[in-house]
């Protein structure tokens, strides 16, 4: 896996040391409230797990698993719930967590499906969200990382269902992404 890589955005140090800071941020907006998180699977796991171990607040977890790539490195816009039943989430705090804001797509949806449910609240936390101009006029709450708009993976983020174990984050050698872009 070494060999495909083109360079390390975020070493796992980098990371950590940025959701000490988030989970730090959350912790005070949320002092005295249950926090209803809701993660979006698959890219989320390792995200997911991290931030919230350095939450020390009332919270219940959900995931949600939703597919709007199909193999390639372009989103295709529609986005499938996998899972039919949303969480009720009634009169509740809700947390999205996901692991990247790139086009908006997946989380636009979520949160306008969410928004039916009539939570109390609802904000948006991503580890990473692309500097760009985006198909939905979305905005996270909290962010981790703001990146160029170029294709990364690791911690938990995949290209083609791989390289979700890499414990840093990184962009990965052109010529295998051009390859498979075929
Ligand atoms: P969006 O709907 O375009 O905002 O993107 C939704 C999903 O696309 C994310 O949750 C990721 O699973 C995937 N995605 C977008 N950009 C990247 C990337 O740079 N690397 C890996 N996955 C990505
Ligand atoms: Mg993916």
């Amino acid at each position: 896996m070494r060999g495909d890589i083109e360079r390390v955005l975020f070493d796992g140090q980098a990371i950590h040391k940025r959701l000490e800071e988030m989970a730090a941020q959350i912790t005070t907006d949320y002092a005295d409230r249950e926090l209803a998180v809701i993660a979006i699977l698959t890219g989320t796991l390792m995200f997911m797990s991290d931030l919230l171990r350095r939450i020390p607040l009332p919270l219940k977890l959900n995931c949600l698993s939703v597919a709007s790539y199909h193999g390639k490195t372009e989103t295709s816009g529609e986005v499938l719930f996998k899972e039919l039943s949303v969480p009720d989430v009634a009169g509740q705090d809700v947390l999205i967590l996901d692991d990247i804001l790139d086009t908006g797509h997946t989380l636009a949806a979520v949160r306008e499906k969410l928004e039916t449910a009539k939570p109390r609240s609802i904000r948006v936390c991503v580890l990473l969200s692309k500097r760009k101009q985006r198909a939905r006029n979305l905005d996270a709450d909290y962010i981790g990382f703001e990146i160029d708009d170029e294709f990364v993976v690791g911690y938990g983020l995949d290209f083609m269902e791989r390289y979700r174990n890499l414990p840093y984050l990184c962009v990965l050698k052109k010529e295998l992404m051009d390859q498979s872009n075929q």
